[in-house]
């Protein structure tokens, strides 16, 4: 195995080097545990992280539990309407205060029965009367950074972390005309894949896949051939991009589930002819047409496994008046998911060869390059400025 410190010096050399002279990682970068600790305190402590949406918690005490890198929090609405983050572990004594999903007007710890409101603010506790240092408004359950774009609901573990919105301005931007606002999610999709995030990231992020994997699914109506790099917005520490052509036959109209429909005003003929597929870093992607997104999010569970959440949204006023369209699309994109979770259980296998070894990427790739880039200066940064000092 690698040491972490050559792992660290191969990944720098990443961030000079031109996107059409970059190999994959070695095999080591997926399977390495030191790796994969420098991630976690590098990247995940530090990121923003979609955790879902927020229409899975609608009403006022709708709640969800999800452990975001072994932190057990609950995503609650509030009865003032505000989305919240709070760490389900009881402030008396560890206890989880609430599991699973639901509705609640408040938590109410099942050990001791202490009791929470859906703020956090701790609003009983029995018997706590003759303690000298019980303090109610000092035990409240400890709130996450949360912030909410386009119905996706984003934690920070880092209190000062910059704001979504800094992350988020390029993304923005990018994908304004395809009105992610409008849309809901349609069908729901989480799983663990098997191997490390990188893979299940470098996955998501580009089309040249289309032409094997997906060739039953996908492939022939967004085939690789076609795929492209977006001049703008420019990439930056934030995002990748790329966008494949729709096949021909689409684009003369016709019957296919994948064609656009709906109010299509706003959108370019760029837009309207290409999938755009838009990777946030570290582990949050959306693969976009005209009035379509199928978003996933990734969470490292150790270095060999994945949480993988995600889902694929419609345009609202679509849902509702083409039901055989929205069941249509959800069936495919369920195989297509099933097609990308068998992918990464094969290379996740196959690297652990003593023959392994890493292989070039294709131009069609470029998102990939970049995607190690970014690692490279995240993780890595300060090794090329060392290095140029010693030079
Ligand atoms: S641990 Fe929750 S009330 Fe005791
Ligand atoms: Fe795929």
């Amino acid at each position: 195995m690698m040491s972490l410190d050559a792992l660290l010096d191969d990944l720098a050399g990443y961030i000079g080097k031109p996107e059409t002279s970059c190999f994959s990682l070695p095999p080591d970068a997926y399977l390495s545990p030191d790796l994969h600790d420098a991630e976690i305190s590098g990247i995940f402590e530090k990121s923003w992280l979609c955790v879902g949406r927020d229409e899975y918690i609608p009403e006022a005490g709708d709640y969800y539990c999800i452990d975001l890198l072994d932190e057990p929090m609950v995503i609650v609405r509030g009865t003032d309407g505000t989305v919240r983050a709070l760490n389900a572990s009881c402030r008396h004594r560890f206890m989880p205060v609430v599991e699973g999903r639901g509705n609640a007007k408040r938590f109410v710890c099942p050990y001791h029965t202490w009791t929470y409101a859906t703020d956090g603010r701790l609003i009983g506790a029995p018997h706590m009367e003759g303690s000298d240092v019980f303090d109610k408004s000092e035990c409240s359950l400890p709130e996450y950074r949360l912030e909410i774009w386009k119905g996706f609901i984003f934690v920070n573990l880092d209190d000062d972390a910059a704001a979504l919105e800094v992350m988020i301005a390029s993304t923005d931007a990018a994908t304004k005309n395809y009105r992610i606002e409008e849309q809901t999610e349609v069908f729901h999709y989480e799983r663990e894949w098997e191997g490390n995030w990188k893979l299940s990231a470098e996955n998501s992020m580009e089309y040249y896949h289309h032409i094997g994997l997906h060739a039953a699914t996908v492939g022939g109506p967004m085939p690789a051939k076609g795929t492209y790099f977006p001049e703008t917005p420019p990439v930056d520490d934030s995002f990748t991009h790329e966008r494949c052509m729709i096949a021909e036959e689409l684009l003369a109209g016709g019957d296919h589930p994948l064609n656009p429909r709906g109010d299509l005003t706003g959108l370019t003929r760029e837009e309207l002819q290409s999938g755009y597929l838009i990777y946030v870093y570290p582990a949050f992607t959306m693969a976009m047409r005209a009035g379509s997104n199928n978003w996933l999010a990734f969470r490292p569970d150790g270095p060999e496994k994945t949480k993988v959440l995600g889902g694929y949204l419609m345009w609202r006023d679509l849902v509702d008046e083409d039901p055989e369209v929205t069941e249509a699309r959800s069936v495919l994109i369920e195989q297509v998911n099933n097609e990308d979770a068998l992918a990464t259980t094969e290379l996740a296998r196959m690297m652990r060869s003593r023959k392994a070894a890493r292989g070039p990427l294709s131009p069609f790739e470029k998102t990939i390059a970049q995607f190690y880039k970014y690692l490279g200066r995240t993780l890595a940064g300060d090794r090329v400025t060392t290095r140029q000092a010693a030079e």
